[in-house]
Formats: structure tokens, C-alpha cells, sequence
């Protein structure tokens, strides 16, 4: 259906790729002509086993037609079992699990807890952070252009340089900093990955100033990275981990996971949410935890980052990220070359960094793809320099 001259009632968020999705299965995306994309930019960062994976479209149908929802006031056998599961692939020895609905729910829930356990009410956020749109979440984006329309009546947030230990020192001793945020690796701003020593030396600072350590994980969360946290592989353990994304195949859902010890402090009704954990969410969520577990697919990540690696080098280009979360840095801005992947059928990501792409494929992607898509991308590299 044209869209050109008929009114759009949806109000205006993202610039669009020009396509009219229709159907998928796995890395493969089809317009409504039947034209075939193959998926990097991943459904958003979504689709971890790629698009409408078999397993959790049945777990979804099975679980429709017997119930869809029915909230926290209920217990469910399903909610059950799919929290034990996210609570045993989890870092922590005893993870407590909260369910809603989105990525900036679980990071807004994540500050408040933050709040609630130390009294304290600054926060550190990482420079070049993107951590959701509402209130206290967008206070922790460092963006300007969405700043605009805040007022002051919002959290106090300090954005701090993550290699710059002396002025977060200074931020600590100046100011009641009750957590730092930030995530392991800063998707939107070009794949930066924090390094280890930033993150251990903002761990025992937290651990010395009475602050929580909460890593954003998610976009690095649920083995998109090569562990099931990206904590483990770095070996830096945060307070809270919150997950969003890639928990449920593409049904919106929500995660903030925590100690034990950390969870003590929250009471009945200081969390909540009419949705968050609802029957068919939980369904499509054990379902995909369950495929990466039996497919061994976080070890895939690994081997898929290797190869772009690998591949990468040999065409000159920086490589930033960790398993499936890639940023292929070109000398210049990645928007023609872009198009041009696009016009071959690879839809990629952009970032704020122009010189920066994005991929974030589902970690089953087979290798073959990627060999596909670096191919395709030398082709027009080697027409552009001539
Ligand atoms: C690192 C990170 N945190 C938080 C969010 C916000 O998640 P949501 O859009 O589900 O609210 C995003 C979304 O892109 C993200 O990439």
C-alpha cells in the first residue's frame, strides 16, 4: 500500500530503511514484492536466532491458545521456569530476576533500586552512553539532541570519560554518587568497548563508595557476546544486569537481574508492572534461552566475530565489539557504502560515529553468510577506489 499521499497516523520515530517487511525466517528478511534481505542489522538487535525461529513461534502459539496473560498476581508454572533459567545462566550464585517490558524499563528500575539501596541519588553515566528514552534513562543518554526537550526536574547525572579515573574519583569524593551505568560496550557509539581496567577500577570504586555498578546489557546480554553476560567474559561482576532485546525473540520483555543480596532490599510493591512476565512473553523467552543453550550458539558468536576479524583485517578495516555485536570502521562515512549493501540485500546498522557500521546478526547466522556479505562489501570497496 502507498503510504505517499494518505495521512500517517503513526507519530514520526526512526528514519526508515526503505523497506516494507513482511515475512522472515532466520538471517532472511522479505518485502511485501518477495525481495530478499539478509537480516545484520538483526530485527533492532533482536532477532537472536533470527527471524520467527520455529521453536518459540510454536512455544508462542502453544502458549497463546492455552493463555495469554494473566499478570503477577497469579503464579505461573511457565514464569517460574523461564526465570529459573535466565536466573541459572546468569553470573551471580543466586540471580533474582524482574520482568518488563523494554530495555529502558529495566534500566530505569535498575536506578531506582539504585536509589533505594544507597540513599544516594547522582549517578555516573559513561560519555557516548545510550540507555533508553524515559526519564531516568534518557538523564543517562549522552545526547544533547534528546536532552532538549528535559527539564532540570530530572536525575542528576555526571557523564564521565570511562579512561579518565581521576575526574571520577573526583565525582566520587564531590558528589552522593549512588551508581555508576553504563554499557560494556557502547553499540551506538561505534561498538566502543569499555576496557577491562575501566571497569575493574570503577567496580572497586563503587565497592568502596557504597554505589551499585549496573551494566546496561542490553544489546551484549543473552550470549550475543560470547558469554550469557558479557561480565563473565570480561570477568567484571556489576550489582544489577539489565536485558532487554534479545530475551525474547522479539516480544517485548524486559530483565533486571541482581543478587540475592541486592534484591533483600526490594519489597513487595516497590516493582511492578501490569505486563512484565506475562504467560506468552515468558513462552517465546525460555524458549529462545533454550535454543542458544542447546545450540551452543554463544560459542557461534565467538567464531562469527573471528571470522569478520579475520576478514576484516584483510581489507584494512578496524573492527570494534565482541562476538555479534560488530562495528566495521571505514577511512569515511559508511552512508553510500551502506546503500549500496542495501541495494545487494544486506541491511546494516548505522551508529554515531558516520565512519562506523553496525551488525548485529543472530548468533546462528552460518558462517557462509558472512563470507556472502564480506565479499559483497570488498567488491565495492575495491569499485570505490578505483
Ligand atoms: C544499550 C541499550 N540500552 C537501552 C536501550 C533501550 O531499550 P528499549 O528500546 O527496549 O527501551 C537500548 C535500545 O536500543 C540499548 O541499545
Amino acid at each position: 500500500m502507498s503510504t505517499e499521499s494518505t495521512f500517517n497516523p503513526e507519530i514520526e520515530t526512526y528514519a526508515r530503511f526503505p523497506i516494507r517487511a513482511d515475512h522472515g525466517k532466520g538471517v532472511f528478511l522479505y518485502d511485501e514484492s518477495g525481495k530478499e534481505y539478509i537480516d545484520l542489522y538483526g530485527g533492532h538487535c533482536v532477532t537472536i536466532l533470527g527471524h520467527s525461529p520455529e521453536s518459540v513461534t510454536k512455544a508462542i502459539s502453544d502458549q497463546a491458545s492455552k493463555l495469554i496473560f494473566y499478570s503477577n498476581v497469579v503464579h505461573s508454572t511457565i514464569r517460574e521456569e523461564a526465570a529459573s533459567l535466565l536466573s541459572s545462566l546468569s553470573p551471580f550464585p543466586k540471580s533474582k530476576v524482574f520482568y518488563c517490558n523494554s530495555g529502558t524499563e529495566a534500566n530505569e528500575n535498575a536506578i531506582k533500586i539504585a536509589w533505594q539501596v544507597t540513599g544516594k541519588h547522582h549517578i555516573i553515566a559513561i560519555k557516548g552512553s545510550f540507555h533508553g528514552r524515559t526519564l531516568a534513562s534518557i538523564s543517562a543518554t549522552d545526547s544533547a539532541k534528546m536532552h532538549k526537550t528535559l527539564t532540570s526536574e530530572r536525575p542528576t547525572v555526571h557523564f564521565a570519560d570511562a579512561n579518565d579515573f581521576e575526574s571520577i574519583s573526583a565525582l566520587f569524593a564531590e558528589f552522593p554518587i549512588g551508581a555508576v551505568i553504563l554499557e560494556p560496550i557502547q553499540s551506538m557509539n561505534g561498538m566502543y568497548v569499555i576496557p577491562q581496567e575501566s571497569l575493574i577500577f570503577l567496580r572497586d570504586l563503587c565497592d568502596s563508595n557504597n554505589a551499585l555498578l549496573i551494566f546496561d546489557e542490553v544489546q551484549t546480554g543473552v550470549g550475543r557476546t560470547g558469554t550469557f553476560s558479557y561480565s563473565e567474559g570480561v570477568g567484571v561482576y556489576p550489582d544489577v544486569i539489565t536485558m532487554a532485546k534479545s530475551l525474547a525473540s522479539g516480544i517485548p520483555i524486559g530483565a533486571l537481574i541482581t543478587p540475592e543480596s541486592i534484591a533483600t532490599h526490594i519489597k513487595q510493591g516497590d516493582l511492578g508492572t501490569t505486563f512484565g512476565g506475562g504467560m506468552v512473553a515468558m513462552a517465546a523467552h525460555k524458549a529462545t534461552l533454550e535454543e542458544i543453550v542447546s545450540g551452543d550458539l554463544m560459542t557461534h558468536a565467538t567464531e562469527l566475530f573471528a571470522y569478520a576479524s579475520q576478514r576484516s583485517e584483510a581489507l584494512n578495516i578496524k573492527i570494534h565489539g565482541k562476538g555479534c555485536l560488530i562495528g566495521l570502521e571505514l577511512p569515511f562515512d559508511t552512508k553510500d557504502i551502506r546503500a549500496q549493501l542495501l541495494e545487494k540485500g544486506f541491511i546494516t546498522g548505522s551508529s554515531n560515529v558516520a565512519s562506523i557500521m553496525r551488525l548485529m546478526p543472530p548468533i546462528n547466522t552460518p558462517i557462509e553468510i558472512f563470507k556472502q556479505f564480506f565479499d559483497t562489501l570488498e567488491i565495492l570497496l575495491s569499485n570505490k577506489s578505483h
